[in-house]
């Protein structure tokens, strides 16, 4: 059964964060922000907001904008490193909420590799006949587990969340993959709340971010490199004939470095990074919302979502508008 994406939509808290809050209380400034990361802007949620309040609110945008029918959506899934709780799962409050009956539920951890992993869990649930129309929601509260005593990394990310309904259609729209991890690199990136330990590494289980940014970033740039080329391969579509690239927002120059070593535009990149920060899960979807708003991103273009982060993980996917 062929697959489509039928909706979108997106929400982020009301408390917008400038560069100027972390000059207050690190040793840092907003020029070296602005240069070293690209971001500007982050929105952080009230103490009381959690990550299952902002996919409720993405689905109920996502309902207002294309006046979508969420109640015979047959199963939901939430990527996210920053659930409410571990169990019951993000997925089942937002069934709860919007009173879905029937849907199967599940949250998955991909870290900023979430959002496209769940694309791709759809389009086979939907290919495999089981599953007709699923909710795919990207949610973080990431400012719930910055250090902010570590300036390298708090000053990187931000909370929000991007819904989307992928359901079976006559004419396929969501086309090939590619998945892969390196968890040999896995303590490179991490979040735990137990003092467990990583390749043998011990770790601090502080529930707090933990990141060696150079290393990810090297990683994150190969990485990127390499998966968008082979997918474009896979997908019989030269590059140039790729009208919007969405990666993960993690750092504008991570952006500009990919898209300068593939001789790929940066004007038809999408970015959330500058005035969302690094909102991991989220960043694919209020990227590609944004450009669906301006009108820069029109019906049929072909896009490539390329999602990586924490693992080390990455997930690519080429898909139709
Ligand atoms: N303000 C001022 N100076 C700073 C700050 C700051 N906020 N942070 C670091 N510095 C200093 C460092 O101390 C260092 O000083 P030194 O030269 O005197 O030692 C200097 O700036 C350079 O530090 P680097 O760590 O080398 O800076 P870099 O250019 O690598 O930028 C950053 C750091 C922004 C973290 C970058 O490495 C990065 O973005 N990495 C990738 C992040 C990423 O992709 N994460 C994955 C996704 S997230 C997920 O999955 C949840």
């Amino acid at each position: 059964m062929s697959a489509t994406i039928s909706a979108i939509g997106i929400y982020v808290p009301d408390t917008k964060i400038d560069n100027s809050y972390f000059e207050k209380i690190l040793d840092t400034n907003d020029t070296w922000i602005r240069q070293r990361t690209g971001i500007i802007n982050r929105y952080f949620a009230k103490e009381d907001e959690f990550t299952s309040d902002l996919c409720i609110k993405a689905v109920k945008n996502l309902i207002e904008n294309n006046d979508a029918d969420v109640s015979n959506v047959d199963f939901i899934i939430v990527a996210t490193s920053t659930p409410d709780y571990t169990m019951p799962s993000v997925a089942s409050q937002v069934q709860a909420s919007f009173n879905i009956s029937k849907a199967g539920c599940m949250d998955i951890s991909a870290a900023c590799a979430g959002f496209v992993y769940g694309i791709i869990l759809a389009k086979g649930l939907i290919a495999s006949g089981a599953n007709k129309k699923v909710l795919i929601i990207g949610a973080e509260t990431l400012s719930k587990v910055i250090n902010l005593e570590d300036r390298t990394s708090c000053i990187l990310f931000g909370d929000g969340a991007g819904a989307v309904i992928v359901e079976a259609s006559a004419e396929n729209h969501i086309f090939q993959s590619i998945t892969e991890t390196e968890g040999i690199l896995g303590q490179n990136l991490y979040l735990s709340n137990l003092p467990a330990a990583i390749n043998g590494q011990k770790i601090t289980g502080d529930n707090k971010i933990h990141q060696n940014g150079r290393a990810v970033f090297k990683w994150a740039v190969s990485t990127l490199v390499e998966k968008i080329r082979e997918l474009s391969e896979l997908n019989e579509r030269k590059l140039d004939k790729v009208d919007w690239l969405i990666p993960h927002s993690a750092n504008l120059r991570i952006l500009e470095a990919v898209c300068e070593t593939l001789d790929f535009p940066i004007e038809k990149c999408l970015e959330s990074i500058r005035n969302y920060g690094n909102t991991s899960a989220a960043s694919i979807p209020i990227a590609w919302f944004n450009g669906l708003k301006s009108g820069k991103v029109k019906p049929d273009d072909i896009i490539i979502f390329a999602g990586f982060g924490g693992g080390l993980t990455s997930a690519s996917i080429c898909i139709q508008n």
